[in-house]
């Protein structure tokens, strides 16, 4: 009888662990994490993702971080005697979730970002000019536009509460495998189809008028992403938005959050530029998990190291990283796309203000001039900017000088300066390659490259901005997480905001 108790006992211990290895292969925990991960690129997109990779894969796996040139990428700043400013990405929406949580996670501040009067030029005239008086302001708005500056106000609003989904998806760990399937996940196919038109299109059809558009809306997009209203309309919006108020930069510069995600998420920054990825023949090195080979130039030497998990976080053109991928079956080609050339330039002089209005000099009061896309001027636009560690409002120099902060489609010549201003004493500049030129209808490329080969920058087909890379980077971070883990259930779910409403 014992004996039989004792096989029985024995038996049931053998169905309790196969039970309980039935049960974990269903969880999250049973696949030991990955030994070493690479991304390429310490822009917003890397470091945010070393960020999150850090928090999902844990403590245990190695990060190395590849830069070849500045920590920050496209968030840089240029000095005019001894104060930097923002050379690149410059402004923060404050609905921008991610930015709002790394600078108060990582002990940085914020400055408001300038203020001051606009105006808006269009070859011969001011054809906007605000005024200190905001119940003028209206009074003006209405008087030339009727309602269509209220009416595009709630265009954008509706578009950004759609957008602002996103968050509650990531902080419930939902990835998508995709853009498309990312934006269909926040506002359904009128969403999608934002790509796929013009936002010039777009709002004529809902019925803004040309005057508007010229004036109002295109003066926007030159300003900030050196196009016009033919860029596709999610973009657009994405642009409108910049014209909300309580917009902040990081106080000391943008690029500061670079430099604290790469410290908290404790990763290895290696100075050196990435050539290829290659696909490795997975029996000759004899591990199996480390798929990808990445060799770099390090000064003039070439290195290569392996990797269980590689993002790869700058545009893939020839232009921007020239990186080539070897060995992947079907092979994986070069993007061609094209990145729209801006040049930024810092002018510390007096402006001539006569090029835009014929009023004396002490009676123009405006600080930052756009411009229409008739204007047929060699900039885009033109204002006065604080330097990063500027709290209030912009200050003149001992000579009453301002700063000066112009974006251009081509670097500025001498004479070019000396048209703009009365005098000046100094100018820097900084030629970029500087977001996607847009041409909707947009097909963003893919996230998943290969296997467990991932890339962030297509979003920026949607819409490129500090934000977009960091939901990005949150993306890709999960998305490589479930994936190494097999958790199918966490990817492109379908129905999520229904779902995620009543769960509060
Ligand atoms: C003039 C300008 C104004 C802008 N204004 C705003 C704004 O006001 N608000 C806003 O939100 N956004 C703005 N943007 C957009 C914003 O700056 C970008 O969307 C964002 O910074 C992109 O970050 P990223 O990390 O994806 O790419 P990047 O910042 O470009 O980072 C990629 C990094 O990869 C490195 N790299 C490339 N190839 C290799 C290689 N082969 N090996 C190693 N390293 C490599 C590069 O050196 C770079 O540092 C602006 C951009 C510009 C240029
Ligand atoms: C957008 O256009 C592409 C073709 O360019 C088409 O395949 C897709 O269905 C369109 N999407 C929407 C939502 O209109
Ligand atoms: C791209 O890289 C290849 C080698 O990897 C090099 O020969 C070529 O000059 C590079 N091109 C540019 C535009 O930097
Ligand atoms: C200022 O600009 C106006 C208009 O372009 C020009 O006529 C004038 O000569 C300029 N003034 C100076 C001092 O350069």
């Amino acid at each position: 009888m014992g004996h039989v108790a004792g096989e029985l006992g024995l038996s049931l211990l053998w169905l309790w662990l196969l039970l309980c290895s039935w049960g974990c292969l269903g969880s999250a925990e049973l696949r030991a994490p990955p030994e070493k991960i690479a991304i390429i690129g310490a822009g917003i997109g890397g470091t945010s993702s070393a960020y999150y990779l850090r928090q999902k894969f844990g403590k245990d796996v190695k990060i190395d971080l590849f830069e070849r040139k500045e920590v920050g990428g496209r968030l840089a700043t240029l000095t005019v005697e001894g104060q930097e400013y923002e050379a690149g990405g410059s402004v923060i929406h404050p609905l921008n979730l991610h930015m709002k949580r790394f600078v108060k996670d990582l002990g940085l501040s914020t400055v408001q970002a300038s203020g001051g009067l606009l105006g808006v030029y269009d070859g011969q005239t001011l054809v906007f000019e605000e005024s200190s008086w905001f119940i003028m302001n209206m009074i003006k708005l209405v008087w030339r536009y009727g309602f269509q500056s209220l009416r595009m106000h709630m265009w954008v609003e509706d578009v950004l509460d759609k957008f602002m989904r996103i968050y509650r998806y990531q902080s419930h760990d939902y990835a998508f495998s995709s853009v498309e399937k990312l934006l269909h996940a926040v506002g359904g196919d009128d969403f999608l189809g934002l790509l796929n038109r013009t936002l010039h299109e777009t709002l004529q059809k809902a019925g803004f008028s040309e005057k508007f558009l010229n004036e109002m809306i295109a003066p926007v997009m030159r300003v900030n992403y050196g196009q016009s209203t033919d860029i596709n309309a999610f973009v657009g919006a994405v642009s409108l938005t910049a014209a909300d108020s309580g917009l902040w930069a990081v106080e000391g510069g943008n690029k500061l959050v670079c430099s604290r995600l790469l410290q908290a998420s404790k990763s290895n920054l290696i100075s050196g530029s990435v050539m290829y990825i290659e696909k490795t023949r997975t029996k000759q090195t004899g591990n199996p998990t480390k798929m990808y080979e990445v060799v770099y130039q390090s000064g003039s030497e070439t290195h290569s190291d392996f990797y269980d998990i590689v993002l790869v976080a700058t545009p893939l053109n020839q232009k921007m990283s020239n990186i080539t991928f070897l060995n992947f079956d079907p092979p994986i080609e070069e993007f061609h796309q094209y990145y729209q050339h801006i040049v930024t330039t810092l002018v510390k002089g007096e402006l001539n203000s006569t090029v835009f209005s014929s009023r004396a000099k002490d009676q123009f009061g405006l600080s930052t001039v756009l411009t229409t896309d008739s204007s047929d001027l060699f900039i885009n636009n033109v204002g006065i900017v604080s330097s990063v560690r500027e709290k209030d409002s912009p200050q003149p120099s001992t000579d009453g000088t301002y700063v000066w902060k112009t974006f251009s489609p081509e670097v500025l010549t001498k004479q070019q300066i000396f048209k703009l201003f009365l005098s000046y004493d100094y100018a820097v500049k900084k030629s970029w390659l500087a977001y996607p030129h847009y041409k909707p209808p947009e097909k963003c490329p893919s996230i998943i490259l290969h296997d467990r080969l991932y890339y962030l920058n297509g979003i920026e087909f949607a819409a490129s901005a500090m934000e977009m890379s960091a939901i990005a980077a949150h993306n890709a971070a999960l998305l490589a997480y479930h994936r190494w883990n097999g958790n199918a259930d966490m990817i492109d779910q379908d129905g999520l905001y229904e779902k995620l409403k009543t769960e509060l």
